[in-house]
């Protein structure tokens, strides 16, 4: 089996495939607003500390398992588990994955689905098809479903084409082109009067607001969203990758591009915000508080744009691909988990497995819009907030705990062979071990009964 499984050509390949995954609707919209309204670099710190703290070290656990077992999670924990209970925990942990990427993916696809209309209502309206324009941009059941397909249908082309040809190639290609479309968004947002007070408020930490426990474990949730942890998507990433790689470093690089995006996406998102204050766009609620997250990107930045002329129409229209690039790149990695596991497990093809669980998870997604007020937040709360950390809990376990340390290390030295010797192996073990699962356990415990 494992010689028909695809491999990254390389390293870039990797890391664009990784980062993908990794940078997506949580960096350039989740994090910007979380931000925001939480004290602004103060929750910059905090998720500074929880992303190298407790992020990485639980990356390098699904890294570490995935390249060693070659293999889906169902598979990989099974692997690596010595005994009877263990094995059926682990199986359990890996379907349980499956299950939470596609429920991610469900939401995620309804989202991306909205990004691509806003992106054809401003190439509609730069045609001057105002009409068009204004049916795009109304939340609709039919405008909803026909552009959760439409991004559903990307993804699941690419993935179709298999791992270097689909995940790699359409990485490459895309990753650049979102770095350097925000970069030029970034550049021209700071040029407008009022940004300087979003900067303010970005960059000048309010401390008294980042203590409290629901900000930290909404920040914990963003870093493990953010970093795609906990359903098997770096596991499977991880399995994928050549043993010649050094891990921790490929690890590395794919944490630190994905802060980077975050924290660059911060120097859009709150100064575009002031700009729109600037321009007489209400972006406080009722109690004067900034506006919630979820209205953000839908109803103040097109006001924004609106108050721009012609100028907006094209801010618009790059913003908007820029989102929808970002959430392609991360729904491939979320489709990728089912699909690998069916591959591997029930003997399909590449091809049908695609068709078979891309049109589910576009059934979910149907029944989600159908019952839009009961089950969009719940299905977020429900895998984001909750499933994934625990899910990276289990994985943390399984790297700590239950993997033989000697093979885990073994596995390590294949593309590191002083890995002894140098600072990750001193201070990984004892993370994954222990602070990392007696973290997330804390602040588990803490809202629940906190
Ligand atoms: N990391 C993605 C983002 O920040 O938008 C979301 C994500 C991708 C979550 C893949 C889970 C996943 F498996």
């Amino acid at each position: 089996m494992a010689s028909t499984r695809g491999e990254f050509s390389s390293r870039f390949g990797f890391i664009m495939a990784a980062a993908g995954s990794a940078v997506g609707l949580g960096n350039i919209w989740g994090f910007p607003t979380q931000a925001a309204s939480n004290g602004g670099a103060a929750f910059l710190l905090v998720y500074l500390v929880l992303a190298f703290s407790l992020a990485y070290p639980a990356l390098m656990a699904e890294l570490i398992i995935g390249r060693h077992a070659h293999a889906n999670a169902v598979s990989a924990l099974r692997l690596i588990s010595p005994g009877a209970l263990t094995r059926r925990i682990g199986m359990s942990t890996g379907i349980i994955g499956f299950i939470v990427a596609s429920l991610i993916l469900s939401f995620y696809g309804i989202v991306a689905g909205w990004m691509i209309a806003y992106f054809l209502a401003s190439l509609a309206e730069l045609l001057g098809l105002d009409g068009a324009a204004g049916w795009l941009t109304t939340f609709g059941l039919p405008r909803n479903v026909l552009f959760m397909l439409v991004f559903m249908v990307l993804t699941v082309g690419i993935i179709s084409e298999g791992v270097r040809e689909g995940i790699e190639r359409w990485s490459s290609r895309l990753m650049p082109i979102l770095l350097v479309t925000l970069l030029l968004l970034v550049a021209y947002v700071l040029t407008l009067d009022g940004a300087t007070d979003g900067l303010k408020v970005y960059l000048l930490p309010d401390f008294e607001r980042v203590l409290s426990p629901k900000l930290i474990i909404s920040a914990l949730g963003a870093a493990f969203f953010s970093l795609s942890l906990g359903v098997g998507t770096m596991l499977i990433y991880g399995s994928y990758v050549s043993d010649r790689e050094n891990l921790p470093a490929l690890g590395g690089m794919v944490t630190l591009v994905d802060i980077s995006i975050a924290v660059l996406a911060g120097f859009l998102v709150l100064p575009a915000m002031y700009v729109a204050l600037n321009n007489g766009v209400e972006i406080f609620n009722a109690s004067g508080a900034l506006i919630s997250e979820d209205t953000l990107i839908f109803t103040v930045l097109p006001a924004l744009f609106d108050t721009m002329g012609t100028a907006g129409v094209v801010v618009s229209l790059t913003f908007f691909f820029l989102m929808s690039i970002a959430a392609l790149t991360s729904s491939i990695s979320m489709l990728e988990v089912p699909v690998a596991y069916t591959i591997e497990e029930h003997g399909v093809s590449r091809k049908t497995a695609v068709v078979i669980i891309g049109a589910l998870i576009a059934g979910v997604s149907t029944l989600i819009l159908l019952n839009f007020g009961e089950l969009f937040g719940f299905v977020i709360a429900l895998t984001t907030r909750y499933s994934q950390p625990l899910l990276g809990f289990m994985f943390c376990i399984y790297a700590g705990w239950i993997w033989h340390r000697d093979s885990l290390l073994q596995e390590l030295r294949k593309g590191y062979p002083e890995v002894e010797r140098g600072l990750f192996w001193k201070i990984w073990p004892a993370y994954v071990r222990v602070v990392c699962p007696v973290i997330i356990l804390a602040i588990f415990a803490q809202s629940i009964w906190g």
